[in-house]
């Protein structure tokens, strides 16, 4: 069991059952709840965000608990006076019992985890990993699918930058039956970290250039926006927007049963007018993201992964 959540590695099958079976739990639970009165959870931001700080902070107040929060840590905390994620983690640490952190620069959240006395989560870190959004991607898809198993899964649009799909693809290896399909711009297909790992794991992958071909026989298509930020030029990311876009044409070939997927935001690669097609499951799995870490705040706080020993205090 984790202690911090820094990338998805960490999560054996038996976890991810735990996670689940526990998030079903926190989404039948009747609020306000109060097992973790009295704990503080701090939220450290140095990118932007709407689902995942908020979706934190919802979780831990959901469960009688307390946040902390710099929403703008690359601004507005002293690291604009130069203090490393380590000083900064290692005073934050006598202020809060857990830690949710994202940052701009990939590996920042294992060098905060590697000094930390609290639990750390990771809430993304650069183009790397995106633990949490993974969990709640593979929440949903069970809780829509009922079942993670036997899985045809395409995998659109930024496979290079984006972190979510990139932790979503490392932890179907925990998955038995699974088959992916990449359908991305050549600049930013998926990264051959992750292709070594899905083979080490045995899923079968392909690379398909025609969306609307390739969703025919999927259960899930989980689309993903051009990670503008992540471009050394404007013309770099005009050269691969706007190229996969589930459209009219997708959404007729999509099997009835399949759904579609988006960790969001969304610019405009799922075409609005799609939003209430009942396979449009993007903005339920927003909201999964609370019971989510809901069930992980508990499991670190309270339950099986905590040391006990309450509210953090230290000399
Ligand atoms: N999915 C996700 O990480 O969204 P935010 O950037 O709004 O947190």
């Amino acid at each position: 069991m984790p202690r911090n959540i820094v990338e998805v590695s960490q999560f054996s099958r038996d976890d991810l059952e735990f996670i689940f079976d526990r998030a079903d739990e926190m989404r039948a639970l009747s609020v306000p709840d109060h097992r973790l009165a009295g704990r503080i959870l701090a939220t450290l931001f140095y990118e932007p965000s709407t689902r995942t700080r908020l979706s934190f902070e919802s979780a831990m107040l959901r469960l009688g608990g307390n946040v902390i929060s710099t929403e703008n840590a690359r601004e507005f905390s002293s690291a604009i006076k130069g203090e490393s994620v380590e000083d900064t983690i290692r005073i934050v640490e006598g202020y809060a019992d857990a830690i949710v952190i994202r940052h701009h620069e990939q590996g920042a959240a294992a060098r905060a985890a590697s000094v930390a006395s609290v639990p750390v989560i990771n809430a993304g870190d650069g183009p790397g990993e995106h633990p949490t959004q993974a969990l709640l991607d593979l929440y949903t898809i069970r809780h829509e699918l009922g079942r993670i198993d036997n899985l045809r899964i395409a995998l659109v649009g930024d496979l290079r930058f984006g972190r979510a799909v990139r932790s979503l693809a490392l932890l179907l290896t925990q998955a038995i039956g699974i088959e992916l399909v990449f359908v991305s711009p050549p600049e930013v297909q998926m990264g051959d970290d992750v292709r070594d790992a899905l083979t080490r794991a045995r899923i079968p992958f392909s690379d398909e250039s025609d969306l609307a071909s390739a969703v025919r026989d999927v259960d899930v298509v989980y689309q993903t926006r051009i990670q503008k930020e992540r471009f050394s030029s404007d013309a770099e990311y005009a050269r691969n927007k706007g190229i996969y876009i589930v459209n009219a044409e997708t959404m007729a070939n999509l099997p009835e049963h399949a759904i579609v997927m988006h960790p969001l935001p969304r610019v405009d690669e799922i075409a609005a007018e799609f939003d209430r097609d009942p396979r449009a499951k993007y903005f339920r799995e927003a909201h999964n993201g609370v019971y989510v870490r809901m069930s992980l705040l508990e499991s670190l706080l309270a339950g099986p992964w905590s040391n006990e020993r309450g509210t953090a205090l230290h000399e």
